[in-house]
This record gives C-alpha cells, sequence and structure tokens, in this order.
C-alpha cells in the first residue's frame, strides 16, 4: 500500500441513505464519489421498487448503468456502498462490479445500509464478484444517528488503511 492511497467511494443509493454515509466516508478520507446510476431509474414507488427488486436478484439481473469510473485501475481503496435490498446488494452495484477492473493490488472495502436485516449476505456476496474484499466492512442502520460520524471514524481508524 502507497502511503498515500488513492481512494474511490462508489455507490448506489434508491432513498438517500447510502449516499449520506458515501459522503461521510468521502469526507473523512478525501476520495472521490462516484454514483452508481441505473440506467432505468427504479419506480419512485416502494412497494414497486422492492418487487422489481426481487424479481431482477431472483433473476441474477445486472441492469445496465450509466457511465464508468475512469482509470479505475488507479485506485488503491475502493469502498463501495449499497443499501440492502433483500439480503443482497442492489443489482446495479452488481454490474458496477462486474464493469470494473481495478488494480491487482486494490482492496475493495464494502459498506451498506439497511432497514434491521444488517450487512446479510452483502459482504460476501460482493466478494463473488470482486477480488480481495476485505472482511470488516461497514453496516448502519437507515440514515444512522446522531453518532454515525463518529462511528465512521471509528471504523475507519480500525480499518488502519488511511
Ligand atoms: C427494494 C428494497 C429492498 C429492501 N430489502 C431490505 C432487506 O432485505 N433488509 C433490510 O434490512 N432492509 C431492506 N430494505 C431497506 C433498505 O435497505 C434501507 O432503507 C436502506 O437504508 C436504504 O438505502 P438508500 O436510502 O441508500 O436507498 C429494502 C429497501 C428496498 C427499497
Amino acid at each position: 500500500m502507497r502511503n498515500n492511497p488513492k481512494i474511490l467511494i462508489a455507490y448506489y443509493s434508491w432513498s438517500g441513505n447510502t449516499r449520506a454515509l458515501a459522503g461521510r466516508i468521502a469526507a473523512r478520507t478525501g476520495g472521490d464519489l462516484f454514483e452508481i446510476i441505473p440506467a432505468r431509474a427504479y419506480p419512485s414507488n416502494y412497494q414497486a421498487c422492492t418487487s422489481q427488486a426481487k424479481r431482477e436478484i431472483q433473476d441474477g439481473l445486472r441492469p445496465d448503468i450509466t457511465g464508468s469510473v475512469p482509470h479505475a485501475e488507479r485506485y488503491d481503496l475502493v469502498f463501495v456502498g449499497t443499501p440492502n435490498w433483500w439480503s443482497t446488494m442492489a443489482p446495479p452495484v452488481a454490474t458496477f462490479l462486474q464493469r470494473h477492473t481495478f488494480s491487482p493490488g486494490a482492496t475493495v472495502i464494502p459498506f451498506c445500509t439497511h432497514g434491521g436485516g444488517g450487512r446479510a449476505r452483502i459482504f460476501s456476496d460482493m466478494g463473488h464478484l470482486a477480488p480481495h474484499v476485505h472482511s470488516g466492512g461497514l453496516a448502519v442502520y437507515g440514515s444512522g444517528s446522531g453518532d454515525t460520524e463518529q462511528e465512521v471514524a471509528d471504523w475507519l481508524d480500525r480499518l488502519g488503511i488511511l
């Protein structure tokens, strides 16, 4: 690992919680933020969104996403964030991981937000799509609490990578 690692924070967020968490990680690390945007937005209605997501996850669908990270191979640390969708990552995040080739020495550090189900299978599922997924990912309930900023700071300290 270089002294001054190059850091990317890539995330998908449907209702804003994971976006807020990604923003905190970016503020703390000075990394580059990349929002994963599905080519076709998910329905804004919760019920419609959960049924579509369930179908896509059951079928192993990888929905198209817009844009990609330029020169993804230059990053040493790649934080990848997702909401918990049916106990795994949101499908656009799977597409993102499948489409990017990071440096052989890069580490993927997962994070997620959830509605009570925690990290579930998210981080292990990411391990099937990317090499070197760090085992110490962060799971935050909903939009976090007043302590989330400290929790993020402590987590980054614990990882010992900065
Ligand atoms: C399609 C869908 C499926 C979800 N499935 C789960 C789940 O299985 N377990 C859970 O704890 N929360 C689940 N949730 C709740 C979200 O994980 C939670 O609200 C998360 O913080 C949303 O992140 P976001 O605001 O970045 O989209 C689901 C939400 C949606 C929209």
